[in-house]
């Protein structure tokens, strides 16, 4: 097999927004956290198949699905031949869940690329970003970058990404409420409201505060403060119109179960809430099985 043939990895994280999504559209800043799991991408020489099996995702690249857009306007940003790569998509996040699929895979995918053409890290990542407005028409560029660094971070639209300090390491209760949402229908349904009613942006400035303060909290680590700060944002986050009853529910029974607070992540209208616990992570778990839901426990602030 010569270098040409062999196939060629590349990994993008999945992510969970603790503060300030929706927000950081409106040129807020918000922090996100890259997940250990993601989305593994083998590239190797084919005819520009796409497939995912965990998705059940088999497409090609530049037929008329978002995948095979997305990754047509990838190969074309990274200058390289669409039906001259297949893609096999290892994926350890549920797709359109709430938790970057579709940047964890762009990453991925471009990083494959970029190990057999030689373009630079920056390349991929501006590929990655071009192929996230596919999916997402007029993304933050939050999503890409919490792929790519796997990390905890603040981003705002002027100045990216900034690795964040965090004192210790903590656990977050991820939920999914296993009904799939559409972030660029949801993005433009907060536009929306702004235009029809103006008030709403200071719910989107509150938003931005809400994620400084928790800057601070992490920095301090202090997880009751980031909790409280959880529990503001998903009011606020319901207040403009992005939260479901299965979220709602989802966040009051881990309440219940003794969590100290949680908000929805990422997009909301429907996807996954994230919930701080303590010691009662397995309650929270236990009680949103009773209720039909899937959670699962993972570590944030890890190097
Ligand atoms: C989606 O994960 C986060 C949103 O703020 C959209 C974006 O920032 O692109 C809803």
């Amino acid at each position: 097999m010569t270098a040409a043939e062999e196939s060629t990895t590349g990994f993008g994280h999945g992510k969970v927004i603790l503060l300030g999504e929706h927000a950081v559209v409106h040129g807020h800043p918000a922090i996100a956290a890259g997940m250990r799991a993601g989305v593994r991408a083998h590239a190797s020489p084919g005819k520009g198949v796409i497939s995912a099996p965990a998705w059940e995702l088999d497409a090609q690249v530049g037929d008329d699905s978002l995948p095979g857009q997305a990754v047509a306007r990838l190969l074309e940003r990274l200058k390289t031949d669409p039906t001259s790569l297949d893609f096999w998509l290892e994926a350890e996040v549920p797709a359109r869940a709430g938790l970057g699929s579709s940047a964890a895979m762009a990453v991925a995918i471009a990083r494959a690329v970029a190990a057999r053409t030689g373009a630079s890290e920056a390349d991929a990542l501006a590929a990655a970003a071009a192929a996230e407005s596919v999916f997402h028409r007029t993304p933050s560029g939050i999503d890409a970058a919490a792929a790519s660094r796997g990390c905890v971070g603040s981003f705002d639209r002027g100045s990216g990404w900034q690795d964040l300090p965090v004192k210790t390491t903590f656990e977050l209760c991820i939920g999914l409420t296993g009904k799939p949402h559409d972030t660029g229908a949801l993005v433009a349904g907060v536009a929306r409201l702004c235009d029809t009613t103006p008030v709403a942006r200071r719910l989107l400035e509150t938003m931005g505060d809400l994620a400084r303060a928790g800057m601070r909290a992490l920095r301090d680590g202090d997880i009751s403060a980031l909790a409280r700060l959880f529990t503001m944002a998903h009011g606020l986050l319901s207040g403009i119109g992005v939260s479901t009853p299965e979220l709602d529910e989802m966040i009051h029974s881990a309440r219940a179960a003794g969590a100290l607070g949680g908000k929805l992540t990422g997009a909301g209208g429907g996807g996954a809430v994230i919930v701080l616990a303590a010691e009662h992570g397995d309650e929270v778990l236990r009680h949103w099985r009773a209720k039909g839901y899937y959670g699962f426990v993972t570590t944030i602030g890890h190097d």
